[in-house]
């Protein structure tokens, strides 16, 4: 790790003691994603609280969550729902959908989500037969090579206003190489050829630095 790096990780650490209550819910979440061997990849403390702030800024009662892992931007969204609403969220990994269900327990939320295990392509179509209702709110964080399908079926359940936020899509700047085989960039690229040419949503994308690298996300509005 650079000096760089190290800085972005410590203001990330100062941010969090400024900005955000102790939170044992929280920390528990990180701690047993851990003791379950999951990736670390989770968003960051300062990532989770803007989600947070972003559904409570939209007023979402319906939110969807494509990449669960441990739940942890789970319990983040889902704290910002507006009484009586509720958040789905995909997960393709078993094992991660148990952890995240714990988690989900622990936080109080167990009513307020709904954990769909299954390869997200697959559960997006299952979704589509139940007629499931248009969300307010759409996080997309999961494999990237399907970001593009993603970004579809996004569109598929949105309405007017619909807020679609999509993690990771700088990559230390991996998002320029235009020959680069890894199927996680070429995935990202497409998704912004998509944009490029969808007139249905207004987006942009904004850089981040903190304790998780340097990386980006989108956030678009829906016509
Ligand atoms: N949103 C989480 C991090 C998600 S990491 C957070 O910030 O806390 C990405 C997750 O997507 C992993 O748990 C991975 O298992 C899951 N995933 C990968 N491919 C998937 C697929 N095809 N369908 C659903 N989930 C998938
Ligand atoms: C990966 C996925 C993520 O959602 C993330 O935030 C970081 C890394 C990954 O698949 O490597
Ligand atoms: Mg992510």
């Amino acid at each position: 790790m650079d000096d760089l790096e190290q800085v972005w990780g410590k203001v990330d650490e100062y941010i969090k003691d400024k900005l955000m209550a102790k939170d044992d819910v929280l920390e528990q979440t990180l701690i047993k994603n851990k003791q379950a061997g999951l990736p670390e990849i989770d968003v960051s403390p300062a990532q989770g609280k803007l989600l947070y702030l972003l559904a409570k800024t939209k007023g979402a009662k319906r939110i969807l969550e494509i990449g669960t892992l441990g739940g942890y931007s789970t319990i983040w969204l889902a704290r910002a729902l507006e009484s009586g609403g509720e958040l789905m969220t995909l997960e393709a990994v078993s094992h991660h959908a148990e952890t995240a269900q714990q988690n989900i327990d622990r936080a109080g939320l167990a009513e307020r989500v709904t954990i769909l295990q299954g390869k997200a392509l697959d559960t997006l179509s299952q979704l589509k037969e139940q007629d499931t209702l248009p969300f307010d709110l759409i996080f997309i964080d999961a494999d990237k090579p399907n970001n593009p399908q993603y970004l579809k079926w996004a569109l598929h359940f949105s309405k007017k206003g619909t807020v679609i936020i999509a993690d990771n899509v700088v990559r230390n700047g991996a998002v320029l190489h235009a020959s680069d085989q890894d199927e996680r960039v070429k995935g990202t690229r497409e998704f912004f050829d998509l944009l490029k040419q969808e007139s249905r949503i207004e987006a942009t994308a904004i850089q981040t630095v903190g304790e998780k690298g340097y990386d980006g996300f989108i956030y678009g509005i829906v016509k």
